[in-house]
């Protein structure tokens, strides 16, 4: 008889066998349906962070499975000499949810769409890249160049040159960077990981206005962001601002390892044949799996969903009126909880000690990215759970 392993026992493995560039993990998960995970001692928990903004349809979702069961099972991969009817359909798709003329680039992963962008902004032939503080844009080199916090950046300077960062919010600040030697100006539309943060109304609309005067394009980085999180399939969509690079991964593929570059209008045509490549981006198991997942959100309503019950949740925390709750933040499901000491991390372990799974992103702030499909019902459960988990984490 097998005996079953316990998370004690994949964790030592763990140890023993895997990078220690993430530390310790949490607990060893084995299985998950809807909005719920299982660890392996039998443990259930109420998926807060969904993979962080990946599980956008939940776990398993039965629409997903099937579309790449049938996929893997008629044509797992070709290369990029060719194309796939998945592959169309889906760079389609994404310029229609965009409602503009042009190209698509897809890659495995938020920080490869980065890359990719990056090099389509070189393309303009200037090489001056603004970004901004706060922001977080992915982990290879030429994205790291583009993401502001040190930790991140300093044990692997030199990094890619010619970036400015500014304060983010700060329409002034940017007019004052950007110049024409400007490539590109990259900002998160709702900063993800540094906890959702909102920009000030009008941001990206004056962002859109200095880029044009000084013909630098606008990319928009909506790799946390998009694919339905804030109620509309793209975080810049509330703002009604037309950027000519998007970026998008994370819940693309519902789970799936799925991300895109768009470039719009003449952005779209920047990269030519030899300048970019990739051999598993575009696979069109992937590519049947974000089909899946849009058409999910599509036809369960799912953007006004996550609209409504993201107000739900962020009207519930406000009105628990706690005095360790001191600001909550973001748009539909992707909320930021601002809390009063620096208690974040211990948050979230006593959160996963009740049986749920949320995300300490700073000291004193907690992310939570749930699925789309979260119903009201289990936003309450979390809701009534709260002041007994932050009474715990402040002993
Ligand atoms: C806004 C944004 N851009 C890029 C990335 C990098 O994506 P990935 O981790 O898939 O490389 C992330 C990941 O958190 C992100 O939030």
């Amino acid at each position: 008889m097998t005996v079953p392993m316990t998370v004690q026992g994949w964790q030592d493995r763990y140890a023993g066998s895997y990078m220690n560039t993430f530390g310790p993990p949490r607990t060893t998960l084995v299985r998950g349906e809807g909005c719920y995970v299982w660890d392996a001692d039998g443990n259930r928990y109420l998926d807060l962070l969904a993979g962080i903004a990946v599980n956008v349809l939940g776990h398993a979702h039965p629409a997903v499975v099937e579309a790449v069961t049938h996929q893997l099972t008629t044509l797992g991969h070709v290369s990029n000499f060719f194309t796939t009817p998945p592959q169309v359909e889906l760079a389609e798709t994404l310029l229609g949810q965009l409602g503009g003329d042009g190209r698509v680039f897809l890659t495995n992963s938020g920080t490869e769409a980065s890359e990719a962008a990056f090099k389509l902004a070189r393309r303009t032939g200037r090489t001056t890249m603004v970004a901004a503080t706060g922001a977080f844009h992915g982990r290879t080199m030429g994205a790291l160049a583009l993401t502001a916090k040190a930790a991140y950046r300093e044990p692997f300077e030199p990094l890619p040159g010619d970036v400015r960062f500014v304060e983010y919010g700060d329409a002034g600040a940017l007019r004052d960077a950007v110049d024409d030697t400007t490539a590109a100006v990259v900002l998160e539309p709702v900063q993800g990981e540094a906890g959702a943060v909102v920009p000030p109304a009008g941001y990206l609309q004056a962002a859109r206005e200095i880029a044009t005067a000084n013909g630098a394009l606008l990319w928009l980085d909506e790799v946390q962001s998009g694919v339905g999180r804030t109620g509309r399939w793209f975080a810049h969509q509330h703002a009604a601002v037309t950027p000519d690079v998007v970026t998008v991964a994370k819940g693309l593929g519902a789970g799936m390892p799925i991300g895109a570059c768009i470039g719009l209008g003449a952005a779209g045509d920047l990269l030519q044949p030899g300048n970019h490549g990739t051999t598993f981006g575009g696979n069109p198991v992937a590519c049947a799996a974000a089909l899946a997942t849009i058409g999910v959100i599509e036809s369960e309503g799912l953007l006004e969903h996550a609209e409504k019950v993201g107000d739900h949740l962020a009207g519930g925390l406000r009105d628990l009126q706690h005095p360790l709750v001191t600001d909550v933040h973001g748009a539909g499901l992707l909320l930021g909880v601002d809390l009063a000491a620096d208690i974040a991390p211990a948050v979230t372990r006593s959160a996963q000690a009740a049986g749920f799974i949320v995300n300490d992103c700073a000291p004193a702030r907690l992310r939570l990215v749930p699925p789309l499909v979260i119903s009201y019902d289990q936003v309450d459960t979390w809701l009534a759970a709260l002041p007994a988990i932050l009474e715990e984490a402040s002993e």
